[in-house]
C-alpha cells in the first residue's frame, strides 16, 4: 500500500487498500490520469493512454504526439486551453485574462494527512494510517503554484483530494473557480446516484444513466442544502447493494458546492467536484494562498453496500472527533414537539421527572427559551434566557433537571437574527444584505453576517456566558434559512464574491472555539431539520438531526438515503408522537422505536401525557437500545430492503465487526394479504459460522442465513416492525 513514483515512467501510483489510482506527467510535463479502480499490481499502465483520431480539435504536441486537451484524461483540469469539458480551475490575471495550465514541477510523499486551514478535513489517528502526495505544478504564464494534494488510507478504499493555490507573482490573481477533484473516467457507461429531497423528506435516492452532456448536483444557498447533498456515486449499470463498481465522493464542506459528470464525445466521463463556481471570485494578492475543501473517493469493486460501509469507517473513525465519537450517546427527550414554543420551567420539569422514571438520561430544551421568543417571528440573537419562562432562570432549571438524574442539553440558532430583535435593532448592517435592496425573510428571520469576526465575537460571547452559567452538556445548533442577497458593506467590491466561502470559513471558526472550549458538551447540528446533513458539520458534531420528519415510515426513505454516505451513528432519530406532526399518520410505538433506534436515539414528545402501555414501550425501548447500541454505533451497517423500489417493506441489518452479532431489523410497511411468511437473505455474516436466533433458538449456519435466508414472522397490519437478534455459537 502507500504511494509510489516510478522515475524512468514518471507514474505515480497511489494504493489505498484494495485501491489503485495512477497518473503519468508526459514529457511536456502535463498530468494525464491513467487507471482508478480495484488494485492492480503493475505500474506501467502507459499503454491505456491512446490517441483518438480526433482531427478538428486544437491540439499539443508531446512525446504521445499531436494530441488534444479536449480527449486527454486530464489529472486536474484548467480552463481557456484547448480543453472544453468542465474545468476545475479558472482564474482571472490583471488583464482579464483567463487561460491556465498548469505542469508539474516537483512533488513529496510522506506519511499521514496534512490539516486544510480552516476547514473540515479528514484526519490520521497516527502517521501510518496514510500516505500524502503533494505534486507541485505551476502556471508559468501566471507564476500560480497548484498544488494537488492527494492522501490514502493504507485500511481503506479511500483516496482523499484537495488543492492548494499560491500566488508566486507580483500581481493580484483573481480565482474565479477552484474545484477539489477532477477524474476523466475512460467510459460513459455508468450510473449517476445522487441524494434529493426538500424540508422533510431529505436524501431521497435517484439513481439515472449518464447521459452526453452535462448533469449536476449543486447548491447556491449558502448550506449544502436539503435538496441535494454534496454527494455522487457513479456506479456501472450492474451495481446493486452488493455487486458491482461504485465510486463515491463525498465533500467535506457545508455551504455552497458543486458536483457534475459530463459525458464526453468520446464516449468517457469527466466528474469534478468541490466549491461551487457560481458567484464566486477569489482575490489572491502576491504570496497570498487559499486551500479548497477534500473530496473523499471511495472505490468499491462489491457494489454500493461496501461503498457505504467504507464510508462509515472512515468517517467513524477518521473525521468525527471529541469525548463522543467512540461512545453511546446519552438517551435524550426534546422538548420541541412536546410544547414547541409554549413551555416554562415548571413544564420542563415535569418533562424531566416523568423521562427519569422512564429510563431516558438528558432534556434538551429547544427553541424559545431565549429573548421575547413565544414563536418564531422574534428574539433570535437575543441569547439572554427570558426569565418569565425560564422562571428561577436557568442555572435553577439546571440544577433541578440534574437532581432529577438528566443531564441538560440547549438549542441555539447562532448564525440567525430576526428583524425584531434587540441586536437587530442595535446592528441592522449585522445580517447578511445588500444595501438598498429588500432583505428577504425566511421563517421571518435574516442571517448573520459570520464572516466578520466582530459579529462571532459577539455571538459566541453571549453563547459561551450561557453555556459557562449551568451545567449544560449538549449543544443543538440549528441553521433554519439560506442565504439571500449575499452582500456585506465590509468587503471591497471585488472581493464581495468571497463572501459564500467566508461565510462558512466564519461558521467553522466558531463551531471549531466551540468544541474546544466546551469539550465535554455533545454537538448536534441541524439545519430545519437535515438541511446541513454533510460531512462537513460531522467534523465538528458527532451527530446532525436527520430531518424534522420523524415519521418512523417517511424516515425509512430519508435514513436508507442518508445512510448511502453517512455513518448511521450519526443520525438524530427520536420517537415522536403518533399521528405524526408532519405527515399525520399513525405508526405504532414499538416501530417508531425500531426505526430510531438505527440513529442516535431520543424522545420528542409529551411524556406526561403518554397512557401507561406507551410508558412501558418506552421502557422497553430503552432496554432494546441498551443491548444493541454498541452493535449498531460500532458494526457494519447493510441494507435489505430499498423503500424506495417496493412499498412492502424495509429491512437492514448491523453485524459486528468480528462478525460474532448480528441485528436485522425488518419493518413490514404495507400488509399484503395472502402470502407467506416473508424470507429474507442475510448479509456480511461468517458463512462458517453458526448462529442462534435469540428469540426462537433456532440455529443456523451464517451461509444458510445468507443464501437460503430466514423468515420473518407473519405481522398483522401496516407500519409493523420485528427484529432479529444473531449470536454466534
Ligand atoms: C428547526 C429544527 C427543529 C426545531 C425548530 C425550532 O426546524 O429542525 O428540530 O429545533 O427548528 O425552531
Amino acid at each position: 500500500m502507500g504511494i509510489k513514483f516510478d522515475e524512468s515512467k514518471r507514474i505515480f501510483k497511489l494504493d489505498a487498500k484494495d485501491t489503485s489510482y495512477l497518473f503519468h506527467v508526459t514529457d511536456s510535463n502535463h498530468l494525464l490520469h491513467m487507471y482508478y479502480g480495484k488494485y492492480v499490481e503493475d505500474t506501467d499502465l502507459y499503454y491505456l493512454l491512446r490517441l483518438g483520431d480526433e482531427k478538428f480539435v486544437p491540439a499539443v504536441h508531446d512525446a504521445m504526439g499531436p494530441h488534444s486537451f479536449d480527449c486527454a484524461p486530464l489529472e486536474y483540469s484548467t480552463s481557456g486551453v484547448a480543453d472544453f469539458r468542465e474545468p476545475c480551475l479558472q482564474v482571472m490575471d490583471k488583464k482579464g485574462m483567463s487561460a491556465c495550465e498548469i505542469q508539474y514541477v516537483s512533488h513529496k510523499i510522506y506519511d499521514g494527512k496534512p490539516k486544510i486551514t480552516g476547514l473540515p478535513a479528514t484526519f490520521a489517528n497516527k502517521d501510518s494510517d496514510c500516505q500524502t502526495l503533494e505534486i507541485n505544478c505551476i502556471d508559468k504564464h501566471l507564476n500560480l503554484e497548484v498544488v494537488l494534494i492527494y492522501t490514502v488510507f493504507n485500511e481503506l478504499d479511500v483516496i482523499t483530494r484537495s488543492v492548494r493555490l499560491k500566488n508566486a507573482s507580483d500581481d493580484t490573481i483573481h480565482i474565479r473557480r477552484v474545484l477539489s477533484t477532477c477524474i476523466d473516467f475512460d467510459t460513459i457507461d455508468m450510473d449517476m446516484i445522487t441524494l434529493q429531497g426538500t424540508w422533510a423528506r431529505e436524501r431521497h435516492v435517484q439513481r439515472g444513466k449518464l447521459r452526453h452532456g452535462k448533469q449536476s448536483v449543486d447548491s447556491i444557498r449558502g448550506a449544502s442544502s436539503h435538496s441535494l447533498n454534496p454527494f455522487v456515486a457513479l456506479v456501472s449499470p450492474d451495481a446493486t447493494e452488493d455487486v458491482g463498481e461504485a465510486y463515491g465522493f463525498s465533500l467535506i464542506y457545508s455551504g455552497s458546492f458543486l458536483a457534475l459528470a459530463e459525458g464526453t464525445q468520446y464516449e468517457k466521463t469527466r466528474f469534478v467536484m468541490g466549491l461551487n463556481p457560481y458567484d464566486f471570485d477569489w482575490k489572491l494578492d502576491p504570496g497570498a494562498e487559499f486551500e479548497a475543501p477534500e473530496v473523499v473517493m471511495v472505490y468499491s469493486d462489491e457494489g454500493i453496500g461496501k461503498m457505504s460501509r467504507t464510508f462509515h469507517d472512515l468517517y467513524r473513525n477518521h473525521l468525527i472527533r471529541g469525548k463522543y465519537k467512540d461512545v453511546r450517546r446519552p438517551i435524550l427527550i426534546n422538548n420541541w414537539e412536546a410544547t414547541y414554543f409554549n413551555f416554562d420551567t415548571d413544564k420542563l420539569i415535569d418533562i424531566a421527572r416523568e423521562s427519569a422514571d422512564l429510563g431516558i438520561e438528558m432534556l434538551v430544551m429547544d427553541d424559545g427559551w431565549f429573548g421575547k421568543r413565544d414563536d418564531d417571528t422574534t428574539g433570535l440573537g437575543d441569547w439572554v434566557v427570558n426569565e418569565n419562562k425560564i422562571k428561577g432562570g436557568l442555572k435553577n432549571l439546571v440544577e433541578e433537571v440534574n437532581k432529577l438524574g438528566l443531564k441538560f442539553g440547549i438549542w441555539f440558532e447562532p448564525e440567525m437574527i430576526s428583524p425584531d430583535s434587540d441586536l437587530y435593532r442595535a446592528h441592522p448592517d449585522w445580517c447578511i444584505h445588500v444595501d438598498g435592496r429588500k432583505r428577504t425573510t425566511a421563517r421571518s428571520q435574516l442571517v448573520l453576517d459570520m464572516s466578520r469576526q466582530d459579529v462571532r465575537d459577539h455571538v459566541y460571547g453571549q453563547m459561551k456566558e450561557i453555556l459557562s452559567s449551568a451545567n449544560i452538556e449538549y449543544v443543538k445548533w440549528d441553521m433554519n434559512r439560506q442565504i439571500t442577497e449575499m452582500g456585506n458593506e465590509i468587503l471591497p467590491a471585488d472581493q464581495q464574491r468571497e463572501l459564500w466561502h467566508r461565510y462558512m470559513l466564519g461558521v467553522y471558526d466558531m463551531l471549531e472555539k466551540l468544541t474546544t472550549d466546551f469539550p465535554h458538551i455533545l454537538l448536534e447540528t441541524c439545519a430545519g431539520g437535515g438541511g446541513r446533513f454533510d460531512a462537513g458539520m460531522l467534523y465538528y458534531s458527532p451527530q446532525i438531526w436527520t430531518s424534522d420528519d420523524s415519521d418512523a415510515i417517511e424516515r425509512l426513505k430519508i435514513q436508507h438515503g442518508t445512510s448511502l454516505v453517512y455513518p448511521v451513528s450519526t443520525m438524530g432519530a427520536h420517537v415522536s408522537d403518533s399521528p405524526n406532526h408532519i405527515v399525520g399518520r399513525k405508526t405504532p410505538f414499538k416501530t417508531r422505536g425500531h426505526v430510531a433506534m438505527v440513529g442516535t436515539f431520543g424522545y420528542e414528545l409529551d411524556v406526561t401525557k403518554l397512557s401507561e402501555d406507551d410508558k412501558n414501550d418506552i421502557r422497553e425501548q430503552i432496554i432494546e437500545f441498551n443491548k444493541y447500541n454498541e452493535l449498531v454505533r460500532t458494526g457494519d451497517y447493510y441494507r435489505i430492503g430499498d423503500p424506495f423500489a417496493n412499498s412492502r417493506f424495509d429491512s437492514w441489518m448491523f453485524v459486528a465487526k468480528d462478525k460474532s452479532e448480528a441485528l436485522v431489523e425488518y419493518i413490514q410497511v404495507l400488509k399484503v394479504p395472502s402470502l407467506f411468511e416473508h424470507r429474507i437473505r442475510l448479509k456480511g455474516l461468517d458463512p462458517k459460522a453458526r448462529y442462534k436466533d435469540e428469540e426462537t433458538g433456532n440455529i443456523y449456519g451464517g451461509d444458510t442465513l445468507m443464501n437460503a435466508g430466514i423468515l420473518i414472522p407473519k405481522l398483522h397490519g401496516d407500519f409493523q416492525s420485528h427484529i432479529i437478534h444473531l449470536m454466534k455459537v
